[in-house]
């Protein structure tokens, strides 16, 4: 069964969505709550396992026992989840990464002026799950880390989500069916669960915890 079955091993999980600063009281953020970062901590822990919880801009408790780092913008979030993967056997990109990020952030808030303002410009984040993936393949994360991540998709969720767990060289990747009242700030989810030599699964709308408990059987397959 599941009990304790992850006793023993080190999972990192990253939970909520990264702000990106535009002055000091502005940002770019997005509307991931953390709900499904944090089912996947408590799910873990009650499994056994030792947990890292790398929460971007979680407003919900911490879950008892886990290790939380809290981190605020994508370039922190990379800082974190490379110093924990180091140990990890897993690692569980939840948290929603900001692709973009202010090219400068104002030491000082940005006034009103008369006229059109200054446009903010942009610059690319790190792919931290894409990293990941790639320090693996080159011999500085160990081979037997399980990496995966989560995804938004609208449409073509089979063919986007195939290139997407390719293209970043994940093992499992978590397809979120978004819209109607799904994903965010929900306590329901529905999924496809995308494995490298395997099947779609289908997971059906219902709890946040039994897609973690889905996401951690699999995990724990592919340490054993
Ligand atoms: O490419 P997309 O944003 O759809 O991929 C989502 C997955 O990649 C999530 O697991 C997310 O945590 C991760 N990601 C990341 N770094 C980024 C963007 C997304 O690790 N800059």
């Amino acid at each position: 069964g599941r009990d304790r079955d992850l006793a023993g091993r080190h999972l990192v999980v990253s939970a909520g969505g990264t702000r990106e600063a535009i002055d000091p009281v502005r940002f770019i953020g997005n509307r991931s709550s953390g709900l499904q970062g944090l089912a996947l901590a408590r799910t873990a822990l009650a499994r056994g396992a030792e947990v890292t919880l790398l929460a971007a801009n979680v407003a919900l408790p911490d879950p008892p026992g886990a290790k939380v780092v809290r981190v605020e913008s994508a370039l922190e979030l990379r800082e974190a989840v490379l110093a924990a993967a180091e140990t990890a056997d897993a690692v569980v990109m939840a948290a929603a990464v900001a692709d973009f990020r202010p090219a400068a952030t104002s030491d000082s808030k940005i006034k009103k002026t008369a006229g059109e303002p200054d446009p903010i410009r942009l610059v690319q984040n790190p792919d931290i799950l894409a990293e990941l993936g790639e320090r693996r393949r080159t011999g500085r994360l160990p081979g037997a880390t399980v990496l995966v991540g989560f995804a938004a998709e609208t449409d073509d969720v089979l063919a986007n989500g195939a290139a997407k767990l390719a293209r970043k060289g994940c093992d499992l990747l978590v397809v979120n069916q978004v819209g109607a009242g799904k994903a965010f700030g929900t306590p329901d989810n529905a999924a496809t669960i995308l494995s490298t030599g395997a099947p779609p699964l289908e997971i059906p709308l219902g709890p946040k915890e039994g897609l973690a408990d889905t996401v951690w059987d699999l995990v724990s397959t592919r340490l054993s």
